[in-house]
């Protein structure tokens, strides 16, 4: 198999663990954009750049150089020697990625590092079907109930449910511009479905797209 699958979605809509189990499902990588995006607002907050200026947050990325590197479970990112995965989901990064993945510089960046990965892999973010990889062959956009979202989220973080879909909400609003299903994808409503039926229904969608005209 030589093709790029996309899965792009809104904050909490499972696209990361279904990314994963498809890519695993069919023995190719798979690949997480927004490990890139968090690495970089990491980066951002150990050399103390201005998280606001992104000609600065462009020059830092320069002299530390990020490399992403696809493992079948989970994507890892290092700077140099230094393996920044563990410090990918921490508060500090939360607050801030939203805020640092507007830059278009920085964007244009992370574009830069996925466009020419070598297929096949499974990629998933917010804009793979649309901005980095707009000639994938099989693209899926997964949405979900805000309710059912920050009930998925509830069962990672000791949070009530009320403020973890406040954040939720908050967050959409943040990356509504970059997150958009491309207009040749497939809108997968997850709400009522279970990881399992979701990866089987996009299974399911690569071989039919296959076997289509
Ligand atoms: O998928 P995630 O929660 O790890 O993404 C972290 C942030 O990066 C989130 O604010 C959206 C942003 N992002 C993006 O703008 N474009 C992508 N392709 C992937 C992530």
């Amino acid at each position: 198999m030589t093709v790029i699958i996309t899965i792009d979605g809104i904050a909490a809509s499972g696209k990361s663990s279904v990314a994963s189990r498809v890519a695993s499902k069919l023995k190719v990588p798979y690949i997480s954009s927004g490990y890139l995006y968090r690495a970089v607002t990491y980066l951002v907050y150990v050399t103390q750049t201005d998280p606001a200026d992104q000609d600065a947050i462009v020059a830092v990325l320069q002299t530390h150089p990020l490399t992403l590197i696809p493992r079948p479970e989970e994507n890892e990112v290092w700077q140099g020697e230094e393996n920044y995965t563990p410090f990918l989901h921490t508060t500090e990064v939360d607050l801030t990625v939203s805020e640092i993945a507007q830059h278009p510089k920085v964007r244009t960046w992370v574009t830069e590092q996925l466009k020419d990965l070598p297929p096949p892999f499974v990629a998933e973010g917010r804009d793979m079907g649309t901005a980095v990889f707009p000639h994938a062959r099989h693209k899926f956009y997964l949405i979900a109930s805000p309710r059912v979202r920050a009930q998925r989220r509830a069962k990672e973080r000791p949070e009530d449910l009320e403020s973890i879909q406040a954040a939720l909400e908050m967050r959409d609003r943040e990356d509504r511009v970059q997150s958009r299903p491309a207009e040749d994808a497939h809108v997968v409503e997850t709400s009522d479905m279970t990881l399992e039926q979701v990866v089987e229904h996009i299974l399911k969608g690569v071989y039919l797209d296959s076997h289509s005209l």
